[in-house]
């Protein structure tokens, strides 16, 4: 299905590390749209993942960055105008890593070292990122940023881990570069609250299964897909929504404004 509300628009998307990565699917849907786009990823993670067959099916190139380091970050975003020929229109931000998380580690054992590590990986390369963009001038007049982030961020899901706290800092600098961008440069900010979703991130999380299974539950439209959340990233790139900006947007089928569901009720009362 495609509307055309990207023709002629240009941008970055990190993050595609398989066809299971919600960036994939943002890709995809990004190109049916019209759009053209520079794909990046962390050198390492280049190796692993598939992104070449993505780059192949969306005629896109391909621009290693670890989106903790400037100069990669630099580099990045002047061989992009260069490929696209001229500023950009759109960029999605799609990283997220606690080493905490992948080792195991309790929050209330932190190993500080890791939680730097993650927070520079998944909240403060969200930053470094706009910081580049902004100093280059490289957006386009009503341009579109937009970051993934979690509920997590304002409630407790004990095994998101300090991920949480990288949250809840994404989305505050979303804010607070928003509005610099949106004075200065006509740029729109925002943050995608997504459901949890199975992907090589999400699946790291401990009991995913079962929140994954709850989230279903208590949402009445149930989980958001991974094309659900493209589809709502392509709708932020476009024209549609000029204004909207410095949001942190929930796309979760509801589960943000549940107290209970019937399903979950269902659950906990006894069924004589
Ligand atoms: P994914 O594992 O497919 O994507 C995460 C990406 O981050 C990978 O491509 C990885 O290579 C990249 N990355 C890690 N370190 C990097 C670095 N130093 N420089 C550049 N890239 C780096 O998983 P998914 O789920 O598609 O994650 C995308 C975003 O969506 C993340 O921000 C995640 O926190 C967020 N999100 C995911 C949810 C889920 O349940 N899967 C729910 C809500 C938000």
């Amino acid at each position: 299905m495609s509307n055309n509300l990207l023709a002629g628009k240009k941008g970055i998307i990190f993050g595609a590390l398989d066809e299971n990565s919600i960036a994939w699917k943002t890709a995809e849907r990004v190109h049916e749209e019209g759009g053209q786009i520079v794909l990046t990823n962390a050198p390492i993670a280049m190796r692993m993942g598939q992104i070449n067959q993505l780059a192949e099916k969306t005629g896109s190139q391909i621009i290693p960055a670890d989106a903790t380091k400037l100069e990669d970050l630099e580099n990045l975003v002047d061989q992009a105008m260069e490929i696209l020929g001229g500023k950009l229109d759109f960029v999605l931000h799609s990283i997220g890593m606690s080493v905490n998380v992948r080792k195991g580690k309790h929050y209330t054992e932190s190993n500080y070292d890791w939680t730097h590590k993650g927070w520079d990986v998944s909240a403060l390369s969200f930053h470094k990122t706009m910081q580049v963009l902004y100093k280059k001038d490289a957006m386009n007049e009503w341009g579109s940023i937009v970051a993934l982030t979690y509920m997590a961020a304002q409630r407790v899901f004990p095994d998101y881990n300090d991920m949480a706290d990288n949250k809840a800092y994404l989305e505050s600098i979303a804010r607070s570069f928003g509005y610099f961008f949106g004075r200065d440069k006509k740029v729109r900010v925002n943050t995608i609250s997504q459901s949890p979703t199975p992907t090589t991130a999400g699946q790291g999380v401990k009991g995913f299964d079962g929140f994954i299974a709850y989230a279903e539950k208590m949402s009445p439209l149930g989980n958001a897909t991974a094309m659900d959340c493209a589809n709502y990233t392509v709708a932020m790139f476009s024209d549609l929504t000029k204004r909207v900006t410095l949001q942190n947007l929930y796309n979760d089928g509801g589960f943000s404004n549940m107290g209970v569901s019937d399903a979950v009720m269902d659950a906990f009362v006894d069924s004589q």
